[in-house]
């Protein structure tokens, strides 16, 4: 979604807001734009496509100490060089960039043209400017507040007035914005990765909170100009793990990541002493814990795969009836809230509004929330009663990859530990928690399966559709892999519970219609051998995914691609990885742009 990044400091600012966009490409975006100010005027240039695109139209000359920068990912009004942002007032001296929706901007609109103000795009944003400038009185910060006083929706905005030298005004209302602080100069943007090569010291914004920057510091002050005392936090990871590292995009660098994030996700949370998990951020006692009568997921996208296969093992390993839904549905169904309930919002980056939103409406009914999330300072794990981050590092391809098995891990752990204060014996927690350990490793192993992916990938990538099946905790993974699938090669597929094709989605079956099946060695394994010869029966190619040396399988279908031997229970793991280099060697066949596909947004800030 959209991107912000303001600078002000001793550098040009030019070359720092181009590079910080470059960063936040990754949310997605579809035109994108810059302001700059210099000696009382401001410079502004936007243009649709891509940072590279607006680069090649930035003037060299185009320099100055303080600019504001934006990615935007349409909403309001079409994908045109007038509709991106900054948005600026009739003076031209003021500059604006926002993220969110202003969900009162016709009648804002209607008063400011009564006024005789004159829009030039067809956006909600443009009325801030307007506004700002309606109040405006030789105070920025003033007349931003003035402004935000009248305005009803969701935003994130960055403010520059051509007469105030060196000095961004930023105010946040449910979307993101974190102010970095550096020696001498200070940055604003909408996360992190878009200032992390020039500070590490940062301070997360909350809603309602109105920040004044200039290179020697920042103010923070609440809506009604009461100042706020800000803690300096200071980001962990580096700028190593926002580059693509010899990769050939993101996404492939993050699959290939996984035996590693895996591994700092379960590190410190496996006890072998009393062969169980330990998650210390959940803040209940043993007691609450135990008094827990049921586990509900909130969540969306990946995000959601992962809470099904986390209800499907909260239920059968540790007995406690668990569900998973969309946060969106959630939402708006009234649900019913009851005290013994205990719920967790799942979610890489912490910022999807469906989920925020879910979340706030289960904690203003009286719910417990607990967060699973990627991304540290969050707005849902600082809302949230507690949780667990998943150390997965920094997501850069909008396709979840690492993220997902990384919120699997969670609800490996938290199972085992709910399990062993129930009924799981000591010696099948070590068990449990060997097999866990064993993971990173056998992720590792099926990694190298990718030239044996790639080629069929190639053979089978100009399919019109693609089914994918599997039954137990192998039916949200593949789910996950028809999406995956979807999102970056633009191929239709479907994910189905493989017993449930008979019931429909057979009627797809033809030559030209590959089937993906999940059949590993486990206790639905004869059942998902028969599904396959039903799709056999009618000519269907089959891509079978098993476990090593399964050669009942191997002359069933088409292709076999073999995966190591592990418990059941952590096939998970092991299915999910070829699953997503398919998606990507597709999408890479295909010439598709694999870590920014089309449409998409990283973090969906908007409803
Ligand atoms: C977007 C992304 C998906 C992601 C979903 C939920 O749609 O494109 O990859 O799974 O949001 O995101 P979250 O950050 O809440 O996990």
């Amino acid at each position: 979604m959209c991107g912000i990044v303001g600078y002000c400091g001793p550098k040009n600012s030019t070359g720092i807001l181009l590079d910080g966009l470059k960063r936040l490409e990754y949310r997605g975006y579809d035109s994108a734009g810059l302001a700059i100010q210099r000696s009382g005027t401001i410079s502004a240039v936007k243009k649709t496509g891509k940072i590279q695109d607006l680069r090649a139209v930035v003037p060299p000359t185009l320099a100055g100490n303080c600019g504001i920068g934006h990615t935007r990912w349409a909403t309001h009004g079409g994908v045109t060089d007038l509709n991106a942002h900054p948005h600026l007032d009739a003076s031209g001296k003021i500059a604006v960039v926002h993220n969110g929706i202003i969900e009162n901007y016709v009648q804002l609109k209607a008063r400011l043209v009564a006024e005789g103000f004159v829009f030039v795009s067809e956006t909600d944003s443009e009325v801030l400017p307007h506004l700002i400038s309606y109040y405006y009185e030789g105070d920025l910060e003033k007349a931003v507040r003035s402004a935000l006083r009248q305005v009803k929706g969701t935003y994130g905005i960055a403010a520059v007035h051509a007469d105030e030298a060196d000095r961004i005004v930023g105010a946040r209302y449910g979307s993101p914005l974190v102010v970095g602080v550096g020696d001498g100069e200070m940055l604003l943007a909408s996360d992190v990765t878009a200032m992390i090569a020039h500070t590490k010291q940062v301070v997360y914004m909350e809603d309602g909170e109105i920040v004044s920057l200039t290179p020697d510091g920042f103010v923070m002050t609440d809506i009604h100009d009461k100042k706020v005392n800000k803690k300096v936090d200071e980001v962990t990871w580096d700028l190593d793990s926002i580059e693509k590292e010899g990769f050939a995009c993101f996404m492939e660098k993050e699959i290939f990541e996984q035996p590693d994030s895996i591994a700092r996700t379960l590190s410190g949370r496996l006890d072998a002493e009393y062969a169980t998990g330990k998650l210390g951020g959940l803040n209940m006692t043993s007691r609450e814990l135990l008094a827990v009568k049921r586990v509900k997921i909130v969540a969306s996208g990946t995000s959601w795969h992962a809470g099904l296969v986390g209800a499907q093992l909260i239920e059968s390993v540790a007995r406690i009836p668990a569900a998973s839904e969309f946060s969106s549905e959630l939402r708006y169904r009234n649900s019913v809230v009851e005290s013994d309930t205990l719920y967790f919002a799942v979610t890489q980056s912490g910022e999807t509004a469906d989920t925020l939103y879910a979340m706030r409406e289960l904690k203003r009914k009286g719910a417990r929330v607990l967060g699973i999330c990627n991304v540290v300072g969050s707005t849902i794990a600082r809302e949230s009663d507690g949780g667990v981050y998943t150390h997965a590092g920094p997501e850069i391809a909008v396709a979840s990859t690492k993220a997902f098995t990384s919120q699997i891990a969670v609800f490996y752990a938290f199972a085992l530990m709910m399990a062993r204060m129930r009924d799981m014996s000591f010696s099948a927690g070590l068990k449990y928690v060997k097999g866990l350990q064993s993971i990173g490793e056998k992720v590792g192993e099926t990694l190298k399966q990718r030239d044996r992916i790639q080629a069929i990938a190639k053979k089978y990538c100009h399919a019109r559709d693609f089914l994918f099946l599997g039954r137990g905790l192998e039916y949200p993974v593949a789910l996950e892999g028809a999406l995956k699938l979807k999102e970056i090669s633009y191929i239709h597929a479907e994910g189905y519970s493989a017993g449930e094709i008979k019931h429909g989605p057979i009627a797809l079956i033809n030559e030209e219609t590959p089937s993906v099946f999940l059949v590993p060695d486990d206790s639905l394994r004869e059942k998902v051998i028969s599904n396959m010869k039903e799709v056999k029966a009618r000519k269907g190619p089959i891509i079978a995914f098993a476990t090593e040396g399964d050669q009942e399988v191997a002359e069933i279908a088409d292709e076999t691609v073999f995966i190591p031997k592990i418990d059941e229970l952590f096939q998970p793991f092991l299915l999910v990885v070829p699953l997503q280099l398919l998606a990507y060697f597709c999408a890479l066949e295909l010439g598709r742009d694999v870590d920014q596909p089309r449409n998409l947004a990283k973090s969906v800030t908007v409803e």
